[in-house]
């Protein structure tokens, strides 16, 4: 069910970062730290934007074995990021170990969300690289049950997989879905999109990047794109 709108903070720099935050007077939004603001800015960036009062959805896509991911993952919760990601590829004693090292003392944590297959990876790719012999939709429902059986949250995947994701792993289990685009606008780069309106029935949270950072009014962006997907 449609519960917010997270913008994709893709900027090299927190000077560009925080200019762009600044913009935003009313309401803060939900933002998404990827790897280019952390690995230029590290954890100092998620402090300042978190002492700004914005919910941070920290997207590091962690993949190693799961003693590293377990402690990796400490560091973040201890960060006190509200959501954050890893490959499901990693497997589910990877998973797992993710959850335990997320749990805070009080026994709070993070959402923690699985990526399936990258949107950037076709079908083809995936029987002739990855040696996976299944098609793309029974890979990403595989994934999506395995990140379940794990006691994840949910998972980000393109809005086309959502329904699918739903109805493999139940309306509780999340789907946070980028690849989201205005009805009048251009694509980028991205080859399978939807609306706000239409990625609303099956999609959770939509991360929003370019059509709202690039946008000539960013705030009004935002907020056409908040009505869109929760009305
Ligand atoms: O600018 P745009 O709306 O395309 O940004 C989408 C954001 O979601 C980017 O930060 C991109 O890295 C991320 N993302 C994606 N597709 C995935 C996973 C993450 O576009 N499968």
């Amino acid at each position: 069910m449609a519960n917010d709108v997270i913008i994709a903070l893709d900027f090299p720099t927190a000077e560009e970062t925080l200019g762009f935050l600044d913009r935003f007077t009313g309401k803060k939004p939900y933002v998404k730290i990827g790897m280019e603001l952390f690995y230029a800015e590290g954890p100092a960036i998620v402090r300042t934007i978190k002492e700004r009062g914005h919910s941070i959805f920290l997207d590091l896509k962690l993949h190693d074995i799961p003693n590293t991911v377990k402690k990796a993952m400490r560091v973040l919760s201890e960060l006190s990021v509200d959501m954050t990601n890893l490959h499901a590829a990693g497997t589910r004693a990877m998973m797992e170990a993710a959850l335990e090292g997320l749990t805070r003392p009080d026994g709070t944590r993070p959402i923690l969300l699985a990526v399936t297959q990258l949107t950037s990876t076709s079908e083809q790719q995936m029987h002739q690289e990855l040696l996976i012999g299944a098609t793309m939709p029974e890979t990403v429902a595989a994934y999506a049950l395995n990140a379940k059986a794990a006691g994840l949250d949910g998972v980000v995947c393109s809005p086309l997989e959502a329904k699918l994701v739903k109805e493999s792993c139940g309306e509780g289990f999340w789907t946070v879905t980028p690849g989201i685009r205005f009805a009048d606008a251009k694509k980028d780069d991205q080859a399978r999109i939807m609306t706000p309106e239409k990625a609303r029935r099956y999609s959770d949270y939509i991360v929003v990047g370019r059509p709202i950072t690039q946008a000539p009014d960013p705030v009004e962006a935002y907020e056409r794109c908040v009505s869109q997907f929760l009305n």
